[in-house]
């Protein structure tokens, strides 16, 4: 049952509130003024307060006020005399949720309430549905709904126990570190450090005694013995970030590392044991990178036993509305501004952007049109130019509603071969060969599309 409590100084009203109410389905207690209001909140648990605006010292509108400072959050109903409407406004900017005029017939009221109780079902269920939404798009600090992104999820929470090394691959900004953290923390290791360590902004004589430590003495500034960041991290894990830049000294030693488990110090003759899990990550194509002697191929594949590969955003659009919505309300908090959202542009705008600095880009974006716009909401021309004008040709086509199958096409066969050429370096015949056209059928084609770079 639903209660009501009823504040008003006039005791007629009160006992024909509490009639009317009571034959409603309702339960209900009055109270005289709004001190006697406030002490009887607590035991009686309100859903609604029906109260008056204007009573002797505590009025409507300082309840409201002491019931939201309580965070009490009963629906708060405020009635008013006709000469009294600017407070009933007042109230209503101040959190009540409706108001009735007094004099009132009986339905007035009974629909007010009526109607508060629709909306409140709804913010339940709206409620409800959010953290659905948000519990299944989120893994630890990282959100996304694709189902990319969900196979990433996944991955992470079948080999995080393990202490087998994790290689993470994606392009910058994609949220390798993002992943790093999250595996460290659903493992059983997650109680421990978590240590983090850029590969390629540290000079390489700095790394190597960052990682392994050195004795007093090892070298000219060694004043004093030093622990390495594999003696941190023991316990945890250690995050070895941009492995792709590690000079290839150091890959010897590091596999070393893996294969011992043990370290040594700069300077040091004995070994120290040491229990870390590695992550490393890095957005290089590792494979290459082998072939083309700049990384040790034993490294690689004692690295690569479990990959993890972070697709690019532009691969996984669905994840785009579910960050930006989370972007502008942390940036709200953040820069203490009020913008309720993108409009409909800017929103497709970013959706078909093809983010080459993935989510960083992303976020960047958000938060540089939230501090441009003028509004409380973000548009079109608070966004990058690059943005703005790097449409993608084929949405924008779909976007216009043109129907010919010809039009249409012909858009998508000029980007096709484009991509050929690229691909093949501006060889024709192979290019022809990955379109499966015939030479002849190229070669046409690209003088109907003007097509002569490349
Ligand atoms: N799925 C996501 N949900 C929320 N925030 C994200 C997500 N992905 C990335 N971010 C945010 O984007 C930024 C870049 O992420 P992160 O540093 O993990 O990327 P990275 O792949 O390590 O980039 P780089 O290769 O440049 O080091 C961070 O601020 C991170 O919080
Ligand atoms: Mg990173």
């Amino acid at each position: 049952m639903r209660r009501v409590l009823v504040v008003d100084d006039e005791e007629n009203l009160r006992v024909v509130l509490r009639t009317l109410l009571r034959r409603h389905g309702y339960e209900v207690e009055t109270a005289a003024s709004g001190e006697e209001a406030l002490a009887l909140v607590d035991a009686f648990g309100p859903d609604y307060v029906l109260t008056d605006v204007r009573m002797p010292r505590m009025g409507g509108l300082d309840l409201l006020a002491t019931l939201r400072a309580k965070h009490n959050d009963a629906t708060v109903i405020v009635m008013s005399a006709y000469g009294n409407l600017d407070l009933a406004i007042e109230a209503m900017k101040a959190g009540a949720y409706d108001y009735v005029q007094k004099p009132f017939k009986a339905d007035e009221v009974v629909l007010a309430l009526r109607k508060a109780e629709e909306r409140e079902s709804l913010r339940r269920e709206n409620r409800a549905l959010r953290e659905e939404i948000r519990k299944e798009n989120r893994f630890e600090d990282i959100l996304a709904k694709s189902a990319q992104m969900q196979e990433v999820f996944r991955t992470i929470a079948k080999v995080a126990d393990y202490k087998t090394t994790v290689l993470i691959t994606g392009e910058s900004g994609v949220g390798k570190e993002l992943v790093a953290r999250a595996l460290h923390r659903r493992s059983a290791r997650g109680g421990g450090r978590f240590v983090a360590v850029n590969c390629g902004a540290i000079p390489e004589n700095l790394l190597e005694s960052e990682l392994f430590g050195h004795r007093k003495g090892a070298f000219t500034d060694a004043v004093q013995d030093r622990r390495g960041l594999f003696e941190e991290a023991s316990g945890g894990s250690l995050f070895l970030d941009e492995i792709g830049e590690l000079p290839l000294g150091l890959q010897v030693k590091l596999l070393r590392v893996l294969e011992d488990e043990r370290i040594r110090r700069l300077g040091d003759a004995r070994d120290i044991q040491v229990d870390v899990r590695i992550i490393a990550a890095t957005h290089r194509d590792l494979a290459n990178e082998t072939k083309a002697g700049r990384f040790r191929e034993d490294l690689f594949y004692r690295l690569n036993v479990l990959p993890i590969h972070v697709p690019p955003l532009r691969e996984r659009r669905e994840d785009i509305p579910l960050l930006v919505d989370h972007f502008v309300h942390r940036n709200n908090g953040r820069l203490g501004t009020a913008i309720r959202g993108l409009d409909a542009e800017a929103r497709r705008l970013l959706y078909e952007y093809s983010w080459p600095g993935n989510v960083r880009e992303l976020e960047n974006t958000v938060e540089r049109a939230m501090v441009l716009t003028e509004g409380d909401l973000v548009t079109a021309v608070d966004l990058p130019e690059r943005v703005r004008e790097a449409r993608d040709p084929v949405q924008m086509q779909l976007a216009s509603g043109e129907l010919s199958v010809k039009k249409t096409s012909r858009i998508i066969e000029e980007i096709l071969i484009r991509r050929a050429l690229t691909k093949t370096k501006g060889n024709r015949t192979r290019a022809a060969e990955l379109l499966e056209i015939s030479h002849r059928a190229l070669l046409y084609k690209l003088k109907d599309y003007q097509i002569t770079d490349l």
